[in-house]
């Protein structure tokens, strides 16, 4: 079969985490005096917590910062992210992304979460959706980050399926070019959609099964 396994970017794909990332960047940057915005924050998509904070430093027109100083800010911005995802539940995982993923399991499609984050095991677990992906490969497993295609790599590697019969879920620019890089096919969601960068377009979550299955003749 041409696609046997569906990559998932975390944050932006599965839930609407990248708002809270968003909101955490914002009132740290408030709180620096540092300007930041929506346009900024689509850079900070897909990429590292340190590159993020390196991305709102471009408008930070103070003092040389040391790297305790950078790490305080850091930690600042995950703890108030953390005290966001604390409120978290099942009910955070819309419908269409549910169904979708058992329309997939059902037909015995391997799943898999591919996301820069280190707070990927803490998010699945408050919104119950660890029990339906066969592998985890994120922020806590790789040495590099999107675009860079080491973490969907090792996805690919933990299900012991080859890259080209993988294709990518992402909302983010840096998501959808690592997915190329891997040498998998992309869809994008969100944003990204609007950018016509990936193989495939998503408007819904759900406009995912036809695609899928149009590459593998399975009537999804
Ligand atoms: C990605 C987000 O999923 O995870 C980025 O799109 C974020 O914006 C990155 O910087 C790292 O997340 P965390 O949770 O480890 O700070
Ligand atoms: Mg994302």
């Amino acid at each position: 079969m041409d696609t046997e396994a569906v990559i998932f970017d975390l944050d932006g794909v599965l839930l609407h985490t990248d708002r809270f990332h968003y909101l955490a960047w914002k009132q740290l940057s408030d709180e620096k005096g540092i300007y930041f915005d929506e346009e900024i924050n689509q850079r900070l998509r897909g990429v590292s917590r340190e590159q993020s904070l390196e991305i709102i430093l471009e408008r930070y027109g103070g003092p040389a910062l040391t790297p305790e100083e950078k790490k305080q800010m850091t930690d600042k911005k995950n703890e108030i992210y953390r005290s966001f995802l604390g409120q978290m539940t099942p009910a955070d995982v819309a419908d269409d992304v549910r169904t979708t993923l058992l329309a997939l399991r059902k037909a015995d499609f391997r799943l898999a979460v591919g996301s820069s984050s280190k707070n990927t095991r803490f998010i699945l677990d408050k919104t119950d959706l660890a029990g339906y992906f066969d592998a985890v490969s994120d922020g806590t497993m790789i040495r590099r980050t999107k675009p860079d295609p080491e973490v969907f790599l090792l996805a690919a590697e933990l299900l012991a399926i080859r890259p080209e019969k993988c294709l990518v879920v992402e909302d983010a620019a840096a998501g959808i070019e690592a997915g190329k890089r891997a040498g998998m096919k992309t869809a994008a969601f969100g944003d990204a959609a609007k950018l016509r960068i990936a193989d495939h377009d998503l408007n819904r979550f759900s406009d995912l099964l036809p695609i899928v299955g149009n590459y593998t003749g399975v009537n999804l």
